[in-house]
């Protein structure tokens, strides 16, 4: 009889990157009716990076290097490509391709982004894991990147202070040692996609006239902050209870939880109906901001390199999103 252990993934190696350029609280009020005092309280962000010339592929292949040198893998090793983002470099080719020729990948793996918001990189996890898991992969590289200092309205005082700019990376690889990625969930609703979107670019052709513009007045980031914030609380917690029970495990067995850093009062209100300690919840909120897909990325690689990760912890991802989308993940480290 066999006792080999079914096939299972593990995170093999973790890597990120922000742009060198700091935009403060302070230089905000210089530009929209807001201070740091309000910013601060109201979100916990005291600063934010902010991409200089630089295209959501260009920081996602900054991070994904990182990632392939910690997991130890070179760039012929990796057979699949996945990056969430919602600001890519063109319509097409996906930020995916762009990585892939920028890093050398063997031509002819299969390379593409999904479209998650905020909830990107755990969709683009989940999807590698069961590339993975089923064998049609056996080392995926894993993206979470977006530049939101592109699509946010600068003289929208209630969004613009929110975003930062990032990447983060991990490779994804087949084991069949203990512990791993244990179980990843992913869900939306898009019945509720007005709540948080951007329009983008005009998209009517010159039969049909302007009225199939999505919207007329302006392809920046639209938030009902409200709403999102109590959906955000909501479908969170649901997600981590979720990935807990999958697994037989309690909120007090959470080594570290990554929250999608998108405000401190709403990891705060997370945090406390789970019970969890100051200790349990990792956030770089302050020094970031909002990095949609690339947050949770960031955090995990801050928190690998500080040591608040070891072998055996468990670690639990959560996030929400326009679409509206969430998602978790749980990892025994
Ligand atoms: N500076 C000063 N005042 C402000 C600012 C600002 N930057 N922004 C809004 N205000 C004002 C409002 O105009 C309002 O004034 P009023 O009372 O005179 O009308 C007052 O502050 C309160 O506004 P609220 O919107 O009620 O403030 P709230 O406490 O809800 O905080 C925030 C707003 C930070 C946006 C919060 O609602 C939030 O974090 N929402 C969730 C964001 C989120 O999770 N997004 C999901 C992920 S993003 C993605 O997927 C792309």
């Amino acid at each position: 009889m066999s006792s080999a252990r079914a096939l299972g993934t593990r995170i093999a190696g973790c890597g990120s990157y922000a742009p060198s350029r700091v935009v403060t609280n302070a230089d905000i009020e210089g530009m929209v009716d807001t201070t740091d005092a309000w910013i601060t309280a109201r979100t916990g962000i005291r600063q934010r990076r902010v991409a200089m010339n630089e295209k959501t592929s260009e920081v996602a292949s900054k991070a994904a290097r990182v990632a392939l040198s910690d997991a130890g893998v070179e760039p012929g090793d990796i057979d699949l490509v996945v990056t969430g983002t919602v600001t890519p470099d063109m319509v097409f080719p996906s930020t995916s391709c762009f990585v892939q020729a920028a890093l050398g990948l063997r031509p002819g793996i299969p390379a593409f982004d999904v479209s998650a918001a905020c909830s990107g990189f755990l969709y683009a996890l989940d999807v590698a894991d069961k590339y993975v898991r089923g064998g049609a992969a056996k080392k995926a590289l894993v993206i979470g990147a977006d530049v939101f200092s592109r699509i946010v309205d600068w003289k929208d005082r209630s969004t613009c202070v929110l975003f930062g700019d990032g990447a983060g990376a991990v490779v994804v690889a087949a084991t069949r040692g203990e512990g791993g990625i244990l179980s990843t969930g992913v869900h939306s609703d898009g019945r509720k996609w007005e709540m948080l979107y951007a329009p983008g670019v005009a998209c009517s052709n010159p039969f049909e006239g302007k009225k199939h513009h999505p919207n007329p007045h302006t392809p920046y980031l639209k938030m009902k902050g409200n709403e999102t914030f109590k959906v955000a609380v909501r479908t969170m917690l649901s997600a981590v209870e979720e990935v807990l029970e999958a697994n037989g495990l309690k909120p007090g067995d959470i080594s570290l939880l990554i929250p999608h850093q998108a405000n401190i009062r709403i990891m705060g209100a997370i945090q406390e109906r789970l019970g969890l300690s100051d200790g349990q919840v990792f956030s770089n909120i302050d020094r970031y901001g909002n990095t949609s897909a690339a947050s949770i990325p960031i955090a995990l690689d801050e928190a690998v390199r500080s040591g608040r990760i070891k072998k055996g912890d468990i670690v639990v991802f959560v996030a929400f999103g326009g679409g509206l989308t969430w998602a978790s993940a749980a990892i025994r480290w």
